[in-house]
């Protein structure tokens, strides 16, 4: 059976999730903009943890994959952050960049899409000094080879290194 969050399925370690909650706590960003809504699992935690920390939460894909009129999509109105769009066309690219020019900052950016390399390449340098970035599939999809030159630095570390092997995120701060 495949992983669930709340009933909703979801491509996500339950062990990462208290990283994201410490995340949360600890650097209190304002904007959390999400790459990858997947089947929804992830998108409602992420939608739970923006409403209940005020923030601005934005989520991308190129495919509506779940129920957004679900009960806890319309309690979150996942609908009304959802953004339906391939993030590599011009209008993805713009959309994007737009909502990083002009969204309360810090940003987190969480690039969990089809290629995280690539996806990083184009987003990642746009981000400011004191943003951040989480990329999924950490020593899997996305290497440190993959970070090129975008100026970031590891974050809770100490907490992220005591994970055994599974799909995992890996988080850092744009200096
Ligand atoms: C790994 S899944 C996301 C998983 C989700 N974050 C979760 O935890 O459940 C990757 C998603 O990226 C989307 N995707 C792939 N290529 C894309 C593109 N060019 N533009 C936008 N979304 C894309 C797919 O539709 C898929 O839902």
């Amino acid at each position: 059976m495949a992983a669930t969050f709340m009933g909703i399925e979801w491509q996500q370690n339950w062990g990462d999730m208290v990283i994201w909650e410490e995340f949360y706590n600890k650097y209190a960003p304002r904007t959390l903009i999400e790459l990858g809504t997947g089947r929804g699992g992830m998108a409602i935690f992420s939608a739970m943890q923006c409403a209940s920390r005020g923030m601005h939460y934005h989520t991308f894909d190129n495919n509506a994959w779940f129920d957004m009129n679900g009960a806890l999509s319309s309690l979150l109105n996942i609908k009304g952050s959802f953004h339906c769009v391939d993030i590599f066309s011009d209008e993805g690219i713009n959309q994007v960049v737009g909502i990083i020019n002009q969204a309360p900052r810090p940003i987190a950016m969480f690039f969990d899409n089809g290629d995280k390399p690539r996806e990083w390449s184009i987003f990642a340098p746009k981000l400011a000094s004191g943003d951040f970035c989480i990329v999924h599939d950490w020593g899997n999809e996305f290497t440190e080879s993959d970070i090129g030159g975008v100026p970031v630095e590891r974050i809770l570390t100490v907490i992220s290194d005591a994970r055994g092997p599974s799909w995992k995120s890996m988080w850092f701060v744009r200096k």
